[in-house]
């Protein structure tokens, strides 16, 4: 996100609009926590993780009084565009805004969860793949080492693009994801086929679906029929974290950059995306209205690769 910041303050500089950043997303919004941002602000930034602004999950936004009270500061600061970070809540959040009230916003998709609609990519998913890849990477020494299955849990709330993904980088032998029912069956053949094949140690990604600490369960089953040791790991918000990879900042500098030059056009609710390696511009609503879908192709990939 910060070097999404960092794009929108230089380039709005750039085009000489003024810029007011708000610390801590909607909360800050609904109380009225603005910082004037220039061109220097977001010096040094562009390396960190998280955000130099702040974030929080607003529950005042939600009502109809706190988003009105959000209104009163941006028209006492005489702010008619909104530019907004984030993920599906962040996108209805600001599409309901706009509808009530007379400010232009402009969705930049950024999310670990990669699910919103419209883009190929979000903000953030790159570099949490490859922090769990990373970390999956060391956990495997320790697989193979000791003979064991670990069974790792990766975040992405309802969706699987995070576990498939990370899946496949680090050659899982299994994935479980929330868009396809669990077969306890399937992963305990497979696990067995790998040990009878002489496979030292196996490794099973979990998506956490909507029950953040499922891979406990799922670890105890696994052992009931497996006669190796089995251990979880949840990385949790390790993978929210660090310094974000060189494919993120570009795409936050590009999708920053042109959330800025879209302002000027006409339409109160726009997102910016990339398709096919391409910035675009959509409606904001496309990006909340159907959610990207996982590349479940890639199960079968995964099958195949990890024999
Ligand atoms: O939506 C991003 C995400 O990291 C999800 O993958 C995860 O389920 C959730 O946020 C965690 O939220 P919190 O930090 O509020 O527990």
């Amino acid at each position: 996100m910060n070097a999404c910041i960092r794009a929108i303050v230089r380039t709005a500089c750039f085009y000489g609009y003024g810029v007011i950043g708000i610390k801590n997303g909607y909360k800050g919004l609904v109380n009225g926590a603005f910082v004037p941002l220039k061109v220097g602000s977001v010096g040094n930034i562009i390396q960190r993780g998280g955000t130099m602004l702040g974030s929080s999950r607003s529950k005042e936004f939600l009502t109809k009084s706190g988003r009105k009270r959000a209104y009163e500061f941006l028209k006492a600061h005489r702010v008619s565009h909104l530019i907004t970070l984030g993920g599906d809540g962040t996108f209805r959040g600001a599409s309901i805004f706009s509808k009530e009230f007379p400010i232009k916003v402009v969705g930049v998709p950024c999310t670990i969860d990669n699910d919103i609609g419209g883009t190929d990519f979000c903000i953030g998913f790159d570099t949490a793949v490859n922090t769990a890849v990373e970390c999956i990477d060391r956990i495997r020494d320790t697989a193979d080492s000791h003979g064991r299955v670990f069974v790792i849990e990766v975040m992405g709330r309802n969706t699987g693009h995070l576990a498939l993904e990370t899946a496949l980088a680090v050659g899982a032998e299994f994935v479980v994801v929330p868009e396809v029912k669990f077969n306890l069956k399937s992963l305990i053949k497979k696990i067995q086929a790998g040990i009878d094949r002489g496979k030292s140690g196996s490794i099973v990604i979990v998506a956490e679906a909507e029950e953040p600490g499922r891979a406990f369960p799922i670890s105890k089953s696994i052992q009931k029929f497996i006669r190796r040791d089995v251990r979880t790991s949840i990385l949790g918000h390790l993978q929210r974290g660090g310094s974000p990879s060189g494919r993120d900042r570009n795409l936050a500098s590009r999708l920053g950059s042109q959330a800025v030059q879209c302002l000027s056009g006409g339409s109160r609710q726009l997102m910016v995306a990339i398709k096919n390696e391409k910035v675009v511009v959509r409606a904001l609503g496309q990006g909340i209205k159907i959610r990207r879908r996982a590349e479940l192709s890639n199960l079968k990939l995964i099958h195949i690769l990890s024999v």
